[in-house]
């Protein structure tokens, strides 16, 4: 069965080099290797209802405490797929990727990410909340054919449109018939029109708001087959 059609308006950002293509360097939160200290640090955090201790670290995203944005995903998504294949599409230390895989414990949750050092504490946080079901890897190491009963994603808006788009034109399209995905989106950092241009491009996707809370707006997409 073939998925949604991809309906590519190229624009002089959208022919930009993808940051997740080439090597990326810097000290920006979504940089392959962080030039900052890798100074590990425990916190404590309430996960799938239970109170866990996970580490992070300098160079990954929110490493303090649980984004304000991924606090609502986890509040307002719905209950994840018992079962089936289930990504985190960006998945920093692994806050979203832990919930899915504590949560849906007969499920497999790929959390991938371009950030080696957020895949390498995914990787460990899994490990330490007893979570076998995860694996932590690059976007190019999840095969090709896998498809998806649910994505879930605080997506990295601040790579820019460019990338951003290009990262859910190559995601979005592997939800299964029936699947869904939730994302939630700051309303300040073009939630919006990030809504707007998934319906546009993305033939046969749909994309609705599911809910909206403390700034931020939880949009869903999914795909039913004609
Ligand atoms: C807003 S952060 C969310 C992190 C984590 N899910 C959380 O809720 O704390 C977005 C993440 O997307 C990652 N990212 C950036 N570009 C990416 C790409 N092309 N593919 C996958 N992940 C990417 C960043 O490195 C970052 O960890």
């Amino acid at each position: 069965m073939s998925g949604p059609r991809v309906v590519r308006r190229t624009t002089p950002a959208a022919r930009a080099p993808a940051a997740s293509v080439g090597p990326v360097s810097g000290d920006h939160y979504f940089t392959a290797a962080p030039a900052s200290a890798d100074e590990r640090r425990n916190l404590s955090v309430e996960l799938a209802g239970r109170r866990l201790t996970v580490v992070t670290a300098g160079g990954v995203f929110s490493p303090d405490r649980v984004d304000v944005g991924t606090g609502v995903l986890l509040r307002e998504a719905p209950t994840p797929p018992q079962t089936g294949r289930l990504l985190d599409l960006g998945c920093g230390w692994g806050p979203i990727a832990l919930s899915l895989a504590l949560r849906s414990p007969q499920a497999h949750v790929y959390a991938v990410d371009v950030n080696e050092r957020a895949l390498g504490l995914a990787r460990t946080n899994a490990e330490l909340a007893g979570a076998e079901n995860v694996t932590a890897c690059r976007p190019e190491e999840v095969p090709e054919g896998e498809r998806f009963s649910a994505i879930w994603s605080n997506p990295p808006i601040r790579v820019g449109k460019a990338v951003l788009h290009e990262m859910l034109r190559t995601w979005l399209p592997r939800l299964e018939p029936g699947g869904a995905a939730y994302l939630v989106v700051q309303k300040n950092l073009g939630a919006d029109s990030l809504q707007r241009w998934v319906v546009e491009t993305l033939e046969g996707l749909r994309c609705e708001r599911y809910a909206a809370s403390r700034g931020f707006r939880l949009l869903t997409v999914s795909w039913t087959p004609a």
